[in-house]
This record gives structure tokens, C-alpha cells and sequence, in this order.
């Protein structure tokens, strides 16, 4: 019998698929999906999963996250007892992440603050109203080791490096404010370590051997590292191994 939902923002992403089936073997859960349009290949994956729901949007302004937030909630009642906000970019066909000063660019900046600090935070917005109450939910949004300000020793890649910054700015600052009103909220802001996607594509030359994660052992970690956080009102900045990471 199905008591619970699992929402998962930015279902494209191939770590979110793998999220996805993780939890498509629980039988208690209906796993709800929300992505920009789902790709033949991610449409083919969900398709084959039980009890699960897809909501597209056409794209992530405010108006668009009301939207999605009157269908996620409009054919049941049940709570919603994980979210998992896996949006993020780090190059498209126009971005590059910038290897020094001169590389940085003003739109290309807008665009990845936009996808990787604006729109997380605007659903945390418009799902805090949804997800308050007695039942204990863990909000998991996707950041990166990079976005710590005291273990950057490398520099470059300015803009990713600040979009996921301001995102654990926003990210603790929220939780200090959940203290106070919405208490069943747990904040994890996740570092998956880095993984076999197409985000990652570009950079795979220069990983280690062995350090290069498939999505479906980031997904399992990730959920091992869910069920043994308190719910103690503070973001917690985790990695993949479930260890703290320095703001
Ligand atoms: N892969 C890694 O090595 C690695 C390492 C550290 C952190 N991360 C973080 O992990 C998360 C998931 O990444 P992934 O590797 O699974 O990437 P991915 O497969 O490339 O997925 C991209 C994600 O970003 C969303 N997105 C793309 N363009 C967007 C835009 N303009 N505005 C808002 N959202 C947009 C997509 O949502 P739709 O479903 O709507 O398309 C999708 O959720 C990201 O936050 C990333 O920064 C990844």
C-alpha cells in the first residue's frame, strides 16, 4: 500500500533516473518526477518503473513551479517524505566553465546562477507550504564540493564555484528559518562526488581511476546517507561517504 511520496526535481539528470529506481523498489512510495521534458531514453526508464508519476513543466519561473506544485498535490493527500532537487549545469553548448579571469562572461553567469541557485530556491519556496506538518521530510538538494568557500584551493571554474556557494548560503539561511516554522524539515545539500554524467562528461580525462562513481552507486550512498541524518533544524553539507564538508 502506497503511504508516501517521493518527489524528484530535474529528473533528467541521470543521477535523479537512478534516484528513481532506488525508490521505485519501495512499495510504500509513489515517486513523483518533475523535469523540463523528459527525454525518449529517461521516458523509456520511468516507464518501466512502478508507481510513478511525471509532471513536466515547461520551465522552472515561478509560475511554472505553482503549476507543477497544484499537480503534485492533486491526487492525493499523502505525504511527501523526500525531495531531491537534482538540477544543476556546468557547461552547455555556449557555457564553458571559465579557467581564469579573462574566460568569465555576464550571461553565461546569469544562466548558471539561474539553474543552479534560482531555481532550487524557488521550489524550496513554493514546497515549504506543501511539505510542513508532522510527518518528518528530507529536502536533498544537489550542490558540489567546489561551491566550499574555505577548500577552494584550486580556483577557476568562477561561476559554478559561486552559483553553488550562493546555493548553500540559501540553502543554511532557509534552515535556520525552518527551525523555527517547519520543523519536520531536514535540509541535506548533497555532494555526490563525481559521477558518470553528462555533466561530468567533459572533465572524465582528468579523474582519477576509481573515482569516477556510476549514477546507481551515488544514488545507493545517497540514500544510505538520508536515513542517517537526525532531524537536528540545520542544513547538513554532506558528501557521498555521508562525511561533513566545510561551508
Ligand atoms: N555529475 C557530477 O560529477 C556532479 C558532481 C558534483 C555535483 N553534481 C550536481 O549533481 C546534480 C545533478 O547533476 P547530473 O550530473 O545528474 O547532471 P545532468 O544529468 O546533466 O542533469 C542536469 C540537471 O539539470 C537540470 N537543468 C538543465 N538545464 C537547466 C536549466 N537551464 N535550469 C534549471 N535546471 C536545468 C536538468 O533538469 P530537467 O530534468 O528539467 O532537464 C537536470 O535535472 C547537479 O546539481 C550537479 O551540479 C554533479
Amino acid at each position: 500500500m502506497i503511504t508516501q511520496k517521493t518527489l524528484i526535481i530535474g529528473a533528467n539528470s541521470a543521477i535523479a533516473q537512478a534516484i528513481a529506481t532506488e525508490h521505485s523498489g519501495l512499495s510504500n512510495s509513489e515517486v513523483i518526477l518533475v523535469s523540463r521534458g523528459f527525454s525518449d531514453n529517461v521516458l523509456v526508464t520511468y516507464q518501466n518503473l512502478q508507481n510513478t508519476r511525471l509532471i513536466s513543466v515547461e520551465d522552472y519561473t515561478v509560475s511554472s513551479i505553482e503549476l507543477a506544485c497544484i499537480k503534485i498535490q492533486a491526487d492525493s493527500t499523502l505525504p511527501i517524505t523526500n525531495v531531491f532537487v537534482c538540477n544543476g549545469i556546468l557547461h552547455s553548448e555556449t557555457i564553458q566553465p571559465e579557467k581564469r579571469l579573462e574566460d568569465f562572461d555576464a550571461e553565461s553567469f546569469n544562466q548558471v546562477m539561474s539553474a543552479n541557485a534560482l531555481t532550487p530556491m524557488l521550489w524550496l519556496q513554493k514546497l515549504v507550504p506543501i511539505l510542513t506538518g508532522k510527518i518528518r521530510c528530507n529536502i536533498i538538494v544537489f550542490s558540489a564540493r567546489v561551491g566550499s568557500i574555505s577548500e577552494n584551493k584550486l580556483g577557476g571554474w568562477y561561476s559554478y564555484r559561486a552559483s553553488k556557494a550562493a546555493l548553500n548560503m540559501m540553502l543554511k539561511t532557509a534552515s535556520v528559518e525552518l527551525a523555527r516554522r517547519a520543523k519536520n524539515i531536514k535540509v541535506i545539500v548533497f555532494h555526490p562526488g563525481t559521477t558518470d554524467t553528462e555533466l561530468s562528461k567533459p572533465f572524465h580525462k582528468n579523474v582519477p581511476k576509481g573515482k569516477l562513481f556510476t549514477c546507481e552507486f551515488v544514488a545507493q550512498q545517497l540514500l544510505e546517507v538520508v536515513k542517517g541524518q537526525e532531524l537536528d533544524q540545520t542544513a547538513s553539507f554532506l558528501d557521498w561517504k555521508g562525511e561533513t564538508i566545510n561551508w
